[in-house]
């Protein structure tokens, strides 16, 4: 719970007297910054991790792959570390595959600030303009076989050849996603803690293709319900 008076007087300049010079923040607009937070930084990383485990376990020489980077990052399964998973290049691809295909926010929204004539198509003052991230990520002009999970299409090589603004899956410019950083080390981090010691494989009620609801939020069809196993278990049947 937030308790008002103490954010209110945090977020307002006070002189020696203890009384307020400057209002910087209502209660309001705290609250409101608050619940984004909640909202817009536990669902959309919590819903990554899934979307991520989900290819993963149906892809087991990604995950292969993935588990032996970190096993080389992190010997004898030492904690992983901030600058340590901050090296790892293809948990980077594998999660930035896992955005392009599943980005928690299938589009973003702006409002025109003045007219604009954009290819003889005039957009007037106010008029709100959606940028369909979901659809420019499953193009198959940009993104050939658009449908395929491979990590590859973002190795540092690959990269060069993307066209602007076709990867948006935490939008763009000065009002693009301020937890971008702090999501990428979370994800990162669990990914790794949790690949040292287990693999993740499907079960009778994983739905395959993972298929998505885009009308409203982003959201899976069918629960995402995977397997965890033990590593020394997993790696002895191979
Ligand atoms: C995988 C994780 C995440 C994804 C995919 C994601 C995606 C996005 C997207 C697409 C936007 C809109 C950007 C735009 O309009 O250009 C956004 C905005 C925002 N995100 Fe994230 N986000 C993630 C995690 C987080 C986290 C962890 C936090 C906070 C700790 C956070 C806080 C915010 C806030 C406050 C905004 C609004 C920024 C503004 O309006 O200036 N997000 N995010």
């Amino acid at each position: 719970m937030i308790d008002s008076q103490v954010a209110s007087v945090s977020a307002e300049k006070q002189n020696g007297d203890g009384k307020s010079t400057e209002k910087t923040l209502t209660d309001s607009e705290i609250l409101a910054q608050a619940l984004t937070f909640i909202l817009a930084g536990y669902e959309t990383t919590s819903n990554t991790l899934s979307y991520t485990a989900h290819n993963l376990a149906t892809h087991p020489d990604v995950q292969k792959k993935l588990q032996q980077e970190i096993d080389e990052a992190f010997p004898n399964k030492a904690p992983p570390t901030y600058d340590g998973v901050m090296q790892l290049e293809y948990m980077e691809m594998v999660i930035s595959e896992t955005l392009r295909l599943f980005p928690p926010a299938p589009r973003i929204d702006r409002v025109c600030k003045k007219d604009v004539q954009l290819n003889g198509v005039t957009i007037p003052k106010g008029t709100i303009v959606m940028v369909p991230a979901y659809v420019l990520h499953r193009d198959a002009e940009y993104w050939p076989e658009p449908e395929e999970f491979r990590p590859e299409r973002f190795s540092k090589e690959n990269r060069e050849s993307w066209v602007p603004n076709t990867f948006l899956p935490f939008g763009m410019g000065p009002r693009n996603c301020i937890g971008m950083r702090f999501a990428q080390l979370t994800m990162k981090l669990a990914l790794a803690s949790f690949l040292q010691h287990l693999s993740i494989v499907p079960c009778k009620e994983t739905p395959i293709p993972l298929e998505m609801d885009v009308k409203g939020p982003m959201h899976p069809k069918k629960p995402v319900i995977l397997k965890f196993v033990p590593r020394v278990n997993a790696d002895s049947k191979e």
